[in-house]
Order: C-alpha cells, then sequence, then structure tokens
C-alpha cells in the first residue's frame, strides 16, 4: 500500500525495454488536489512512468496504487472509471472534425455497454457542455480543429480527457510544439480549471521555469532514477540540480 494520504502511490517500480532500463526503482506518492510536474532529459522514462500509473505497460517489478486498490493489471478502462485519465505526447484530436464534435466522439465513445461511463446520452452532452464552458470553447464550437492554433489543439486534447471527468490528470507534455509565449497560456488554463475541479495533475512539462512556477512538487527523473523530488519552496535546489 501506498503513503496513508496518498491518492496515487507508486512504489519501487522497475521497466525494462531490452536492455534499457526505463524506470529504476521508482517510488513516490502523489497528494490529493495537487500538481506534480515532472521532468528531465529525452529518454528518462518520464513517459514510462505515465504509461505503467495508467496501466498502457505493464512494469516488470513494483506496485501502483490507487488509495488501497492496486492498479498492477488492471484494464486500461478500469484505470479510467476509478477517475485516472491521460493525455498523449501527441494530440489525439481528429483535425477535420469541429470542436464539439473532438468533445462528443471522446465522450460518446464511452457510452457502449461495457464502457458506460456516463449512463445516460443527456449526462454526456451536460458534461461535454460543462467542460467547453470551463475551457472557454464557446466561440470556437464550429470550427474544424485544424484551425486551432497549436496552443488550442493541445487545450482541446486536455479538455478531451476532462469529458471523462477525472479526478486524477496525466498529462504528457500538455505544451510540446506550443511557441514559448504561448506555452505559459496553456498551463495557466488547465492549472486554472484543474483548481477549479479540484484535479489532482501531475504533468510532464520540458520547460523547467514553468514547471517549477506552476507545480507544487517536481520531480526529476534520469536515466529512469528519481534524482529529485522536490516541494516548491525547494525550486532553488531543483534549479541548481539541472543547472
Ligand atoms: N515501447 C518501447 N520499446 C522500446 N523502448 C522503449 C519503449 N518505450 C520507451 N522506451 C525506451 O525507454 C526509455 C525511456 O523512454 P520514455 O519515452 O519514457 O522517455 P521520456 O522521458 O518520455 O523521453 P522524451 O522526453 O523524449 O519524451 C528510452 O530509452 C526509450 O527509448
Ligand atoms: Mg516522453
Amino acid at each position: 500500500m501506498g503513503a496513508p494520504n496518498a491518492i496515487l502511490s507508486v512504489r519501487n517500480v522497475y521497466k525494462y525495454f531490452g536492455g534499457v532500463v526505463a524506470l529504476d526503482n521508482v517510488t513516490i506518492d502523489f497528494t490529493a488536489g495537487e500538481t506534480t510536474a515532472i521532468i528531465g532529459p529525452n529518454g528518462s522514462g518520464k513517459t514510462t512512468l505515465i504509461n505503467v500509473i495508467t496501466q498502457w505497460v505493464k512494469p516488470d517489478a513494483g506496485e501502483i496504487y490507487h488509495g488501497s486498490t492496486r492498479l498492477n493489471n488492471m484494464r486500461i478502462i478500469d484505470v479510467v472509471k476509478l477517475g485516472i485519465g491521460r493525455s498523449f505526447q501527441i494530440p489525439r484530436i481528429f483535425k477535420e472534425l469541429t470542436v464539439m464534435e473532438n468533445l462528443l466522439v471522446g465522450a460518446i465513445s464511452r457510452l457502449n455497454k461495457n464502457y458506460n461511463l456516463f449512463g445516460s446520452e443527456t449526462a454526456c452532452v451536460r458534461k461535454v457542455n460543462e467542460v467547453v464552458s470551463l475551457f472557454g470553447f464557446e466561440n470556437k464550437l464550429d470550427l474544424p480543429a485544424s484551425q486551432l492554433s497549436q496552443g488550442e489543439r493541445k487545450l482541446l486534447d486536455v479538455a478531451m480527457c476532462f469529458t471523462l471527468d477525472p479526478k486524477i490528470l496525466l498529462l504528457d507534455e500538455p505544451t510540446s510544439g506550443v511557441d514559448t509565449k504561448r506555452k505559459r497560456e496553456v498551463i495557466e488554463t488547465i492549472i486554472k480549471v484543474g483548481h477549479e475541479t479540484g484535479k489532482t495533475i501531475i504533468m510532464i512539462e520540458h520547460d523547467i521555469e514553468l514547471a517549477v512556477e506552476y507545480s507544487d512538487s517536481i520531480i526529476f527523473l534520469k536515466d529512469g532514477k528519481v534524482i529529485q523530488n522536490a516541494r516548491k519552496d525547494e525550486k532553488e535546489k531543483v534549479l541548481k540540480l539541472i543547472g
């Protein structure tokens, strides 16, 4: 089991890909309602960490807990049903579809008999409308996603995760591909909406300054190992370490 007050716990997790150690004895406790940034160089295991937590990839050793529920070997859909959502490094939006269609596709695809997360179509549409106003998409609903800026596309991708009403959101580089001056707007929107809806957010972010500014704690991964797990007020320590 994880730490008593942790919403999510990763315990002594290892993941190997052939001779590569992608995660090397990783132990982390995530606190409910907080934002945690995962930072580290390319290939340090950041995406693999999100993959093993959400069960897209099975760990070779170690445990993952949501409260007292062990997630190892659960089906991905059962992890989603527990309220754990994720986004991908490359946005999974449909460029030919409008903003509204994208949000509905994401939500409706979960409405079938086995995967029903909403109970009814009405509840599904209500949730989509709620997400539209949280993200301020009201004036863009009829635009094809191809006409959105890169920042708006990334936000649409995150908004699609919100339609499933997760309690915990794991975001793989929500600002990648967005130009530097727009990155702040994207992060700010995600953090604002996350706070308003009481989410626990775990996000991979390459921009260290933004990661430190917008998160409550920072995990620095290198070669699959946790090199630093620092609170926001220890940010000098993190910045020095990264140099
Ligand atoms: N499916 C896979 N098959 C083989 N090797 C993999 C696979 N997934 C990840 N790896 C390897 O595991 C290591 C960690 O990869 P991971 O994608 O987790 O890194 P990352 O920190 O997300 O990198 P980036 O910043 O480039 O996204 C890398 O050496 C990568 O090549
Ligand atoms: Mg990655």
